[in-house]
């Protein structure tokens, strides 16, 4: 099992992950995505989008707004079930989830400076709150979303007026959301700002109970299709449900720390449908066609969390061998493609030869530039960053038109003729 700490260390170091606002001291539960982790995280999306929307003809997506009228979180809960039990050890200050502290007789273990104490619980909702507007005043409250799915919600009858969608489809969204976690912990899987790829599928309510094993089933293909192994389903009990569930099931991933919770798949059954017609005096009713009447369908939710994905992605790519540090993303996950290498860096013929390979392939690929020390170590930092081929350009290129290419994995090494290389990488990619 990898040690997160070499996770961090080579997130900070190679540009995937920063602390945010790092040179103010930092900011806790906020991270910043480098130029690396920005194309992971990208390609995740993109891999999501694919096949939940582009593949589908009855999924369409929304980008909604992450303010939205505080009516919104009234009537899905959120304003008054949203929150942890919170406590305060009266040692150290320190705040946690009651449910993350272990108890001795009737006392909580404070998990910072191990003393025992008694203290009230409090309920602390986890929406952030501002102003929208110039007078700071009760009527101008509104929250950062904590979901984006509210946003699908109410615009319910918006995307059904203006497509062709019939029951059963879907509705998603990939956007940003809040929580004020009490204890934002293990890097980027706990935080207080992070991205989630949200699909609301509408189902007869009959019907609920089939799409929900459907769902489970195509979302944890996914997760193999994007080379993750170890992952685990756990069935939520009861009580751990969000108060719109009749069932949830979660997707976890097995980090350094421990299993956790990477997506969820829920059965929101009417709730948020029939609170909405409720609070906002909306008819909200599906009319179905086929059965002749009017209901509010069942939604089925797969709910994901881009950063955690990518944290498992990065936990499960990362590999020591000698003295080699390898990311072994798959290609259709690594942030470049390809980097492109001319021999050396003071012949122009080769700088010549190789900026132009570069930029053809730039047109299809990510594509990374190289020229500064010896090859072996050039190779050794494309390995670092997960780069599956390495394009190198040298004498023996300005005579036969072809070049070398370096398997990251296997270390093996190749020669294409340049004519071809852009097709021998985009098979060779594909072949992921
Ligand atoms: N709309 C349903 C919903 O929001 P959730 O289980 O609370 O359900 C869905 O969140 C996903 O969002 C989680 O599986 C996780 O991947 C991600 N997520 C939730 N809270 C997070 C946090 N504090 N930091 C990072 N990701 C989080």
């Amino acid at each position: 099992m990898v040690d997160l700490e070499k996770i961090i260390a080579l997130a900070k170091r190679r540009g995937f992950i920063f602390p945010s606002s790092e040179i103010y001291g930092g900011l806790a539960g906020f991270y910043d995505w480098g130029p690396l982790g920005q194309e992971l995280k990208f390609n995740i999306k993109q891999l999501w989008w694919q096949k939940i929307v582009k593949e589908r003809e009855e999924v369409v997506g929304i980008s909604t707004s992450i303010i939205l009228n505080s009516k919104v979180w009234a009537a899905s809960g959120h304003l008054s079930g949203f929150s942890d039990a919170l406590v305060e050890c009266p040692f150290c200050h320190k705040r946690f989830k009651a449910e993350e502290l272990k108890k001795k007789d009737n006392d909580f273990i404070c998990l910072e400076c191990q003393r025992t104490f008694q203290t009230e619980v409090r309920n602390f909702n986890l929406m952030f709150k501002t102003y929208v507007g110039a007078v700071e005043d009760l009527a101008t409250v509104a929250y950062l979303r904590p979901e984006t799915a509210g946003g699908i919600f109410i615009n319910f009858k918006n995307v059904l007026q203006t497509t062709r969608l019939k029951i059963p489809f879907g509705i998603a969204q990939i956007g940003r959301a809040f929580r004020n976690e009490i204890n934002p912990r293990d890097f980027v899987f706990r935080t207080r700002e992070f991205e989630q790829m949200e699909l609301e599928y509408f189902v007869k309510p009959e019907q609920a109970d089939d799409f929900f094993n459907y769902w489970v089933e195509q979302r944890e293909k996914w997760y193999h299709f994007l080379g993750l192994k170890k992952i685990q389903l756990n069935e939520q009990k009861p009580e751990e449900r969000a108060h719109y569930s009749r069932r949830t099931i979660d997707i976890e991933y097995e980090f350094p720390f421990g299993f956790g919770e990477i997506e969820g798949i829920a059965n929101r059954g009417d709730f948020d449908l029939k609170a909405h017609q409720e609070f906002s005096g909306k008819d909200l009713g599906y009319f179905d066609e086929d059965k002749k009447e009017t209901y509010l369908p069942y939604v089925i939710e797969p709910s994901a969390g881009v950063e955690r994905i990518a944290l498992a992605v990065l936990c499960e790519a990362y590999a020591e061998e000698g003295e080699r540090v390898i990311l072994k993303l798959p290609p259709k996950l690594a942030p470049y493609k390809v980097a492109v290498f001319p021999l050396l860096a003071n012949k122009e013929p080769l700088i010549k030869l190789a900026r132009s390979v570069f930029n053809d392939l730039k047109k299809e690929f990510m594509v990374v530039w190289d020229e500064r020390g010896n090859i072996g170590k050039r190779y050794y930092a494309q390995d670092e960053i997960g780069t599956p081929f390495c394009v190198t350009i040298d004498f023996e290129s300005l005579e036969k038109n072809d070049v070398t290419v370096r398997f990251r994995d296997s270390m093996k090494q190749v020669r294409v003729k340049i004519k071809v290389l852009k097709d021998y990488l985009k098979q060779e990619i594909e072949k992921d």
